[in-house]
């Protein structure tokens, strides 16, 4: 069987198959898009002719082993957990119609179309309608919350059988160490002062919150709105165990935000989980998370900046260093407001003006 590469969509047939439509939908008659070019891993949209008597359409997710070792374990984790949330918790996440993993090479996963709404693209509007949209996304993260507690041992054990994306001091750190060197630190690795400070003032107080399956990856990209304008989950490969304030620090550090509007999804996410109280790692929990996540952000951004200066999409590259400062800045205001010590909020400040933000 003739496979394409990254580059290329999935073989028809083997779509067709898993679809049960072979021999009903001509291999020609497929029509293929690219969703999204920003994808590490290749996402379709695949329009199929309306005769067909199905859907019309349907996003085909292709993980590829030339873009990451490890692309059979994301999309087993992926396939089980929408699996299992199509089951207990219709609508919260596309459906996914079945998939296929093609041994040292690549996996494709079909899943629901969830239309080309994808959330981020609709917060800036005003800012009523990014906390309208936010309240929303508190919403859809407590129903995940709320379900994967709800059959908390089949979905722990859905995270215990991949060896990837384990919230621990030792991953934490290393996330920490990859967005110094994109930031461009001083010879790209932050002094030892400066990485012993952030595992025991960051890493550390925030593992000690309690660990519980979270989608580990809860940020407006991975949220669509649907024609209904209800708001669904996607992107299940990172889902693990960890505490709930990276998922909620996530959302919430989304450029743009601000920090009454914190406060107010923060109590509504209480209210939504029926927690009595405070979050399960505190405020302090909520502020670590953002640094950690805001600063794995900023240097995700960096690294693309270069690359569409590189490319001589000069536009481009400045939004990229647009949004890699306002992470900063959220980095900044984390460590403050967590009280972390001088040494590392002096080396967050150092970062943020070397792309070019001010302290
Ligand atoms: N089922 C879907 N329907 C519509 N759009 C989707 C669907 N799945 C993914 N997308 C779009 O493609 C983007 C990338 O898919 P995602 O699963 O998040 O891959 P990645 O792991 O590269 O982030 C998403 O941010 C979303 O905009
Ligand atoms: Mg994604």
């Amino acid at each position: 069987m003739s496979y394409a590469g990254p580059a290329e969509h999935p073989s028809p047939d083997s779509v067709l198959e898993i679809l049960g439509m072979t021999g009903i939908v001509d291999p020609e008659e497929m029509e293929w898009s690219v969703v999204t070019p920003e994808s590490r891993h290749s996402i379709w949209r695949l329009a199929l002719p309306e005769r067909s008597g199905n859907a019309a359409s349907y996003v085909v997710k292709s993980y590829h082993e030339q873009a990451d070792e490890y692309f059979d374990h994301r999309f087993r984790r992926e396939e089980r957990v929408l699996d299992l949330l199509g089951r207990y918790a219709p609508g919260l996440a596309p459906r996914a119609y079945g998939g296929r993993i093609i041994a040292g090479h690549s996996a494709c996963l079909i899943l629901e179309d969830l239309g080309d709404r994808p959330l981020h693209h609709d917060l800036y509007r005003s800012a009523v309608e990014r906390r309208r949209l936010l309240g929303r996304s508190v919403d859809l993260l407590a129903r995940f919350h709320r379900v994967v507690d709800e059959y908390s041992g089949i979905f722990r054990a859905v995270c215990r059988s991949s060896v990837l994306d384990r919230v621990n001091a030792a991953t934490l750190l290393r996330r920490f160490d990859i967005a110094v060197g994109r930031l461009g630190g001083e010879g790209g690795r932050a002094p030892g002062t400066v990485r012993a400070a952030f595992r025991k003032e960051v890493i550390r107080p925030l593992l000690q919150a309690p660990g519980r399956v979270i989608h580990n990856s809860f940020s407006p990209l991975n949220i669509c709105t649907v024609a209904d304008g209800s708001q669904r989950i996607v992107d299940m490969e990172t889902v693990s165990i960890g505490p709930a304030e990276l998922d909620l620090a996530e959302l919430m550090i989304y450029p743009g935000g601000d920090v009454g509007l914190q406060a107010e999804l923060t109590e509504q996410y209480l209210g939504e989980m029926g927690i009595d109280g405070e979050l399960p790692g505190g405020t302090q929990g909520l502020n670590l998370a953002a640094v950690t996540r805001a600063l794995d952000y900023a240097g995700t951004l960096a690294t693309r900046r270069q690359r569409f200066a590189q490319a001589g999409l000069a536009d481009l590259g400045l939004a990229q260093e647009r949004r890699c400062g306002e992470y900063l800045r959220a980095a900044r205001d984390g460590a403050r407001a967590a009280g972390v010590s001088a040494g590392l909020n002096e080396y967050i400040d150092d970062l943020l003006a070397a792309t070019g933000g001010s302290a």
